[in-house]
């Protein structure tokens, strides 16, 4: 009997469960605080700091089924997905893991047992073969003594060039962490020549499936490439689960196994393919299970890291989809398809339904407007090449640029139509930009990197805000100078002190620089701004009293009061994270900030406006924790104890080996280096003053506190009060007034628009009567009072389906402005053009129109003239009939 890919999962767990075993559910596709890491690509990250030794394991074996992705970082399918059998940008992996426990025997044994065992896969063992790495004999032994494989049905693997541990055999998660050598089961489908069997075997070929890799994990590879032995050597082991399926279903493909055969079918059905091995629907099944995991782990797409990767998947999706003649958006209607063919084992997926319907939506939506934007331009850039000619790489960078149009797409555009991309030109006109970008970034503009990188200066401010210090340099306008005076600075150039030790904060991570003065005796400079340049911390403003000159001493006093109000606007900046965590889920990261004296901003990823109830709740969470007189703890730890905090810190940021955490009680933990309260009560109060969304999947907060948000309340409260006095009522009634007013305006409308459909009526009666005709043709020409532009337009419809052959012209004053209407009916705009008329009598009235041949509008403001212009439609009518 044939057995479903649930059913595979749950034999795979129940054997190694037999075999003392805990199960542990699949860990979240985004690696939970490992900035080294872009997705979880293997089972065995969630255990990366057991194997590390660096956190101690409840459990010696372990077997999970976990969520992967390869795509973007170390291990990326994305492109062969669709041409391969194979290739999956999300696949589940079987695994069982020993932490210290057992070693290549039993983990060599289980798989053999679990693999040929009559009571579980009972796949034949003439159809296995196994490869080992060059160097590891200790598993050809076993292989060959113990299991008893015939020798030529292993495979030795060595390094690749000679470049020792890089191999096949040779297992690494990443760049860094931990590693070892492994060997592979490979599933036999045709029948191989085994002597023919080399190193070289292309495993690849549809002949041979690499099943099962089983890991020993020996080292702890360092950015620097050295190899440290694990204290603990360990097992982890990984099986494509769709792989195993696919064998134990007798077919020769994944996307032909239970699950995706059905999800393809279903695509088929709703993109009307009739082709079902067209590889678009491979290539669809594939990305829309990977987007609705990942979305459902928290991912939002978006332009950078995780979140530009799910956005390149979705928009990958979509062009396959566009390549099969999709028209509509499409993707989220496959999400309960998807959940259906899945059955039991999508219940995370059922769990977030609604939310990744709406972000696929979403995204498509936006995507298909720049589909549509970048598909005519680059058509017209095509229209321009021969065959076989190149698109410059500067024309696929503006695409990109300006549009956001993905560089995938333009090259499969060029290769349908045969042409080539200079992807180099490309990468070029990217480096250029990112180049400008950062020229043109704050820092840069003003002093153009010529201050002095080597200086160095120290930052003692957390604690101090005035210190004695020692000038090292004095810039002006870029320039060294040994000293300055108040008449070499006479006309107010900025300035830059830079000393040896500094109470100021210079500028970063969204908190701005500090300001304050140095003074010695009868000499003051004030301080307008801190940025640093390397490692000099500068301090930029006007001498206005005295001289300075390198070596001196002065005193540097930072404004204390200026540095309060930023350390609490910076501490609330924490708070709010926390809360908008807790309120909108931890999807929410942060992607910028501007912590100021006067507010401050938050950047971060969500995809929805925030609901009223939402800034209510996160207003309110914060609120309480300012209420509770929390401590701000911070503290310098190494980057490990960080991680095992699990401290909030930014993915992909470089963190030394030591960093600064801030603490709130049990509310946030965050990597900073800004400044902070001691307490929360000192925030006072905390008020969101906007929420605004600043691009796709990315809304900025920005908030006032302390007596500013006392003002922004309070002016609230004047507001109220007024409308209160308007509406001659009292605060508590004012919903009641208003909803009262809302009503009665709603009637009243309504009765309004009741009115005009009469007057047009009643008026279109009248002006029937004054309807000529000249050579066979209706004329009206007329004036009309009190008439709306809407009016006008139901008016002279109405008149234009009572008489056939006619020539209408309308005229009406609104605020002092003469409104033209003229309409043609179809028979005679090969004589007379409706937009042509209307040009000629809006001229006479100082004023200009125009529209079609058979409807036209126009104004003017010369209300004098209308009585004349008007008597000239006929003659010009006549002259044309
Ligand atoms: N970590 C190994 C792999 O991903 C075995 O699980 O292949």
């Amino acid at each position: 009997m044939i057995k479903s890919t649930n059913e595979i999962r749950q034999m795979f767990i129940d054997f190694f469960y037999s075999k003392g075993h805990t199960i542990v559910p699949s860990s979240s596709l985004v690696p939970d605080n490992d900035p080294t890491l872009l997705f979880t690509n293997a089972g065995m990250n969630q255990f990366k700091n057991i194997f590390l030794c660096r956190e101690a394991s409840k459990y010696l074996r372990v077997v999970t089924s976990q969520r992967c992705i390869r795509a973007g970082g170390k291990h990326n399918d994305l492109e062969n997905v669709g041409y391969t059998e194979r290739h999956h940008t999300f696949f589940e992996m079987l695994g069982n893991f020993s932490f210290g426990d057992y070693f290549k025997r039993e983990a060599i044994s289980f798989a053999w047992e679990l693999l040929t065992h009559i009571n579980w896969f009972n796949i034949p063992k003439n159809r296995l073969l196994v490869t080992v790495y060059e160097l590891d004999k200790e598993t050809y032994d076993i292989w060959t003594n113990e299991i008893g494989i015939p020798k030529n049905r292993i495979i030795m693997v060595g390094d690749q060039n000679n470049l020792p541990f890089v191999s096949d055999n040779f297992w690494q998660m990443g760049d860094t962490g931990p590693c070892g050598p492994c060997t592979e089961i490979i599933y036999d489908y045709g029948d191989i020549k085994v002597d023919c069997l080399s190193k070289d075997l292309k495993l690849n070929n549809n002949n041979y499936l690499e099943l099962w890799n089983i890991v020993f994990l020996q080292f702890d590879r360092q950015s620097n490439g050295k190899m440290i032995p694990l204290l603990k050597p360990s097992i982890d082991t990984g099986m494509g689960l769709e792989r195993i399926v696919s064998v134990m279903q007798h077919v020769k493909s994944n996307y032909e196994i239970d699950f995706f055969k059905n999800l393809i079918l279903k695509i088929a059905k709703l993109t009307c393919t009739k082709d079902i091995n067209n590889i678009s629907l491979r290539v669809i099944a594939d990305h829309i299970r990977c987007c609705a995991f990942l979305i459902a782990d928290g991912v939002f797409p978006s332009n950078e890291n995780r979140g530009y990767v799910l956005r390149r998947i979705i928009r990958r999706a979509i062009c396959y989809g566009n390549k099969l003649g999709v028209k509509k958006v499409f993707l989220y209607l496959l999400i309960k398809p998807l959940i259906e063919v899945l059955g039991e084992s999508a219940k995370n997926l059922s769990n977030h339904q609604a939310k990744i319907e709406r972000i696929l939506k979403f995204e498509e939506e936006q995507f298909d407007k720049i589909l549509k934007r970048g598909i005519s331009l680059l058509d017209s850039e095509l229209l321009n090449l021969k065959e076989n000619d190149i698109l410059s790489g500067e024309i696929a960078f503006r695409l990109h640029d300006t549009f956001g149009f993905p560089i995938d797409l333009i090259k499969d555009i060029c290769k349908e139509r045969n042409f080539k991309l200079d992807i180099t030109g490309f990468e070029k006109a990217m480096k250029l930009q990112q180049i400008r970008a950062r020229k043109f970034s704050k820092f840069e503009c003003s002093y153009d990197n010529k201050i002095l990188f080597n200086i160095q200066s120290h930052f003692n401010g957390y604690d101090q805000l005035d210190l004695s210090s020692t000038i090292k340099a004095i810039y002006i306008a870029d320039k060294p100078i040994e000293k300055i005076t108040t008449s070499s600075n006479s006309n107010n150039e900025d300035v830059v002190i830079i000393l040896d030790k500094t109470p100021f904060y210079a500028e970063a991570g969204g908190q701005i620089g500090d300001i304050g003065n140095l003074k010695k005796p009868n000499s003051e400079f004030i301080v307008k701004n801190t940025i640093k340049f390397g490692n000099a911390i500068c301090h930029i403003g006007n001498l206005i009293s005295g001289d300075f000159s390198v070596g001196d001493i002065c005193n540097a006093t930072v404004d204390s009061i200026h540095r309060k109000l930023i350390s609490i606007n910076h501490s609330a900046t924490h708070l709010l994270h926390a809360a908008l965590c807790k309120v909108l889920g931890n999807h929410v990261v942060q992607k910028g900030s501007l912590i100021s004296d006067k507010y401050f901003r938050f950047d971060f990823l969500h995809y929805n406006p925030l609901k009223l109830q939402e800034i209510d709740k996160i207003e309110e969470i914060v609120n309480e924790h300012i209420f509770s007189n929390t401590n701000i703890e911070t503290k310098i730890i190494s980057i490990d104890n960080a991680k095992l905090q699990k401290a909030k810190m930014l993915f992909k940021e470089k963190y030394s080996n030591y960093v600064r955490i801030v603490k709130i009680g049990n509310i946030s933990k965050e990597l900073c280096g800004g400044t902070h309260v001691l307490n929360t009560s000192e925030i006072g109060l905390f008020c969101i003053k906007s929420e605004y969304g600043i691009s796709s999947g990315v809304r900025r907060i920005e908030v006032n506190t302390g007596k500013n948000a006392f003002i922004q309340m309070n002016n609230n409260k004047k507001q109220l009060n007024i409308l209160s006095s308007l509406m001659k009522t009292n605060n508590s009634n004012l919903n009641e007034k208003f909803y009262n007013l809302i009503n009665h305006v709603n009637i009243i409308e309504r009765e309004l628009q009741n009115l005009r459909k009469n007057q047009v009526n009643y008026e279109t009666d009248l002006l029937m009567d004054r309807v000529i005709e000249i050579k066979n043709t209706k004329i009206l020409v007329s004036k009309v009072d009190n008439f709306t532009s809407l009016m006008l337009n139901n008016i002279i419809i109405k008149l234009k389906n009572k008489l056939s052959s006619s020539v209408l012209v309308l005229a009406t004053i609104i605020e002092g402005k003469i409104l033209l209407i003229a309409s043609v009916t179809k028979d005679l705009t090969n004589k007379i053009q409706a937009n042509d008329l209307i040009k000629y009598l809006a001229k006479q009235i100082g004023g200009d129109g125009g529209g079609k041949i058979d409807l036209a509008r126009g104004s003017g403001k010369e209300i004098k003239l209308l009585e004349k212009t008007l008597l000239s439609v006929k003659p010009w009518i006549s002259d044309k009939l």
